[in-house]
């Protein structure tokens, strides 16, 4: 191993939560803005009977988000994971790391993830490593954690712009398949804000997986945070690469009855959370706009917005007259037609999300 690289490693955890902040202060319009639901003037809800919990991974998480995987290993990230981990802690949210791959070759930044169990014992925690992982690794990965359940990134668009990004992805597929069989903890495949498509969907249900997390475009954009990280070669012109949340929620909607899905990329608010809980979702997973309020207000503002979250999520749940998941879920919604044009064109059936019920 090139004796810089755990520096380069540092150096670039950094870069990405930086770049990821810059991008937070952007107003990025949202495809969530082309789902509505449809009001109706009477229901026969209490407020008593709204239940907000949900289940996936083989666990019950009392609230429908949660803190998806981004930072440790560099000391700057630590200070994130520390921080989110007390979030995590107080409001009983599930929490991911970033990717540990840093701590499996580096064991002096191992504190910069432990920290995150250290802060909470008995919190849901999901370790975090690439696919070009074997086995032996991701043992290691919820070893270190003493994880609840593992995730697994796939970011090809991120590697290939990354100027150190891995070339080959021959072996993701094989290692992904025997992680499952073998590691003996829920996994949840998950993209990095590019998308999913039923493609992809079906090979990871064909190699057995349960959970996936289809991460979607329209928040952090980590081809544009790699192309600024370059020096040369320009990349801009793909910075809208790949499949928006609420598209890749639609790719998804074929496989509801064979896996879990969970929704995250470019969640910027409790309606986001609840639309793409109606299109389909178990629960949605937030990172930048988690990262930017520790980051400017610190811990306990982000706490009181869990609690605001939470109890707004339960008001729209009355306002909607519904009082759980699976009443949320077959609601009937009103598409945009892009949303509409992109189903028929993929020849997706949409009908059982918009027809009245
Ligand atoms: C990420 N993300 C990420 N995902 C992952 O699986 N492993 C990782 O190590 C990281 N690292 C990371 C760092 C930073 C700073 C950010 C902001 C994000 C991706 C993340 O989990 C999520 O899929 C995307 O960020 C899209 O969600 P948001 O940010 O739009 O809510």
């Amino acid at each position: 191993m090139d004796s810089q690289e755990p520096k380069l490693a540092q150096n670039r955890k950094d870069d990405h939560v930086n770049h990821a902040l810059e991008q937070q202060h952007q107003a990025i319009p949202s495809q969530f803005d082309g789902i509505r639901f449809i009001h109706h003037s009477l229901n026969s809800v209490d407020q008593h009977e709204i239940d907000l919990s949900t289940h996936w991974a083989n666990h019950h998480h009392s609230l429908p988000f949660y803190i998806n995987g981004m930072t440790g290993g560099s000391r700057f990230t630590k200070q994130f994971n520390e921080k989110l981990a007390l979030v995590a802690a107080e409001t009983g949210l599930s929490m991911a790391t970033g990717s540990v791959s840093a701590a499996l070759k580096d064991s002096s930044v191992a504190d910069t993830f432990t920290v995150v169990r250290e802060i909470n014992p008995n919190g849901f925690i999901m370790a975090n490593i690439g696919a070009h992982h074997g086995v032996d690794n991701a043992k290691r990965a919820v070893d270190l954690l003493n994880a609840n359940a593992l995730q697994i990134h796939l970011n090809i668009p991120q590697e290939v712009v990354m100027p150190e990004g891995d070339r080959d992805f021959s072996n993701w597929l094989t290692n992904i398949e025997q992680i499952v069989q073998n590691v003996g903890v829920p996994v949840i495949v998950k993209e990095v804000g590019f998308g999913m498509s039923q493609e992809t969907i079906q090979h990871l249900i064909q190699a057995g997986v349960q959970t996936i997390d289809i991460s979607g475009r329209g928040g952090t954009n980590f081809i544009s945070i790699e192309n600024n990280r370059r020096d040369r070669l320009d990349f801009s012109a793909i910075s809208q690469w790949g499949q928006t949340t609420p598209e890749s929620l639609l790719e998804a909607l074929p496989y509801h009855q064979s896996t879990e899905i969970l929704a995250s990329g470019g969640i910027r608010h409790y309606t986001d959370i609840i639309k793409a809980l109606a299109l389909g979702a178990k629960a949605t997973g937030i990172s930048g706009l988690f990262l930017k309020k520790i980051h400017d207000d610190g811990p306990q503002a982000t706490i009181d917005m869990v609690h605001d979250w939470a109890e707004s999520l339960r008001l729209f749940y009355l306002l909607l007259g519904v009082t759980n998941l699976d009443e949320l879920q077959a609601l009937p919604l009103y598409l945009s037609p892009e949303l509409c044009h992109w189903a028929s064109i993929r020849n997706i059936d949409v009908s059982l999300l918009t027809k009245p019920k």
